[in-house]
């Protein structure tokens, strides 16, 4: 169970939880018009400092979310981060959190529309709690539900509405039994999971959906791709993939800035590779939490100190 935070950022100022209030007509309610993003901080005891895993990456991809919603917002990535960082220091967080950033039209009107409205900024953090043990392997199925389109509601903007769409996909996997949901887009190539990215190993190349494929353009992806070809000198390969190829992947996982990495061991009740969590999978789950952790120095760059 999530806890709610003691302050939060809201309207350019950071104020008690219980005092950042919205009303029931709230666009953004009634119509999902709101776009929303997810940053994690790392404690790092040895360090006795919190480090945000590439907060300038993720606000840039949350200001562009807003962007594709009309919406102009008083605020750079610079000024986001400086604002997370001193609204976690006021709070005194010395443990892993997420934060969340979230803009919303906060115009209380009925009527559907993007123009003549006024977008509400709020930035929220909160322990961090594992959702699901992302260590053993995951159990997934390729989901009857299709990936929100381009031209439908643009899958590389986090919008709050479309999240309908993953929930739909995540909660009918999991009342089937499965661990997580992968959807395919309207071509029938896997676009990603639920709420994360997917890699699969083919012939000893890794192997992920391209940006023109309707996915989130996920920072997590693109921090694993400079990490397969840098550090495990494998190769990456930016291309669709079938169906039936996820049948036959040796490896496959699942990423994430919440999941981090969720190595898949089955899918449909089939086995991936050997059935056993991917030795290459293994090797980078270890690596890529040593690094958003603070332990591997030449990363340093991606990290953001907030104490
Ligand atoms: C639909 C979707 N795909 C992929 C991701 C992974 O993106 P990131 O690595 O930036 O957290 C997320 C998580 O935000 C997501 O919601």
């Amino acid at each position: 169970m999530t806890t709610t935070p003691k302050l939060v950022f809201f309207d350019g100022s950071i104020v008690p939880y219980s005092e950042a209030k919205i009303g029931l007509m709230t666009h953004g309610l009634h119509y999902g018009t709101g776009v929303f993003g997810g940053i994690r901080g790392y404690w790092n005891d040895k360090h006795m400092q919190m480090y945000l895993f590439r907060p300038f990456d993720h606000y840039e991809r949350f200001l562009n979310s807003a962007k594709l919603l009309r919406m102009q917002l008083p605020y750079t990535k610079e000024k986001l981060t400086q604002e997370t960082c001193e609204l976690i220091q006021q709070m005194e967080y010395r443990e892993n959190v997420y934060i969340r950033p979230l803009a919303f039209y906060g115009d209380e009107i009925i009527g559907v529309r993007l123009h003549n409205l006024t977008p509400r900024v709020a930035i929220l953090v909160v322990p961090f709690k594992p959702a699901i043990n992302t260590q053993k392997g995951a159990h997934v199925t390729v989901s009857s539900w299709r990936r929100v389109d381009d031209n439908i509601i643009p899958a590389r903007g986090k919008v709050c509405g479309a999240y309908v769409n993953s929930a739909l996909a995540k909660t009918d996997a999991y009342l089937s039994g499965f661990d997580e949901a992968i959807v395919l887009d309207n071509s029938g190539h896997v676009a990603e999971g639920s709420a994360e990215n997917v890699f699969i190993l083919r012939h000893g190349v890794f192997v992920t959906p391209p940006i023109t494929e309707n996915i989130l353009e996920g920072i997590t992806r693109r921090t694993l791709i400079h990490l397969i070809q840098n550090e495990l000198g494998v190769q990456v390969q930016e291309r669709s993939i079938d169906r039936t190829e996820l049948f036959l992947a040796e490896e496959m996982f699942l990423c994430g800035t919440g999941v981090q990495i969720i190595p898949v061991t089955q899918i449909d009740h089939r086995p991936v590779g050997s059935g056993a969590v991917g030795p290459l999978t293994h090797k980078l789950m270890e690596l890529y939490g040593s690094v958003v952790a603070g332990n591997v120095e030449s990363y340093a760059s991606w990290l953001h100190a907030v104490y």
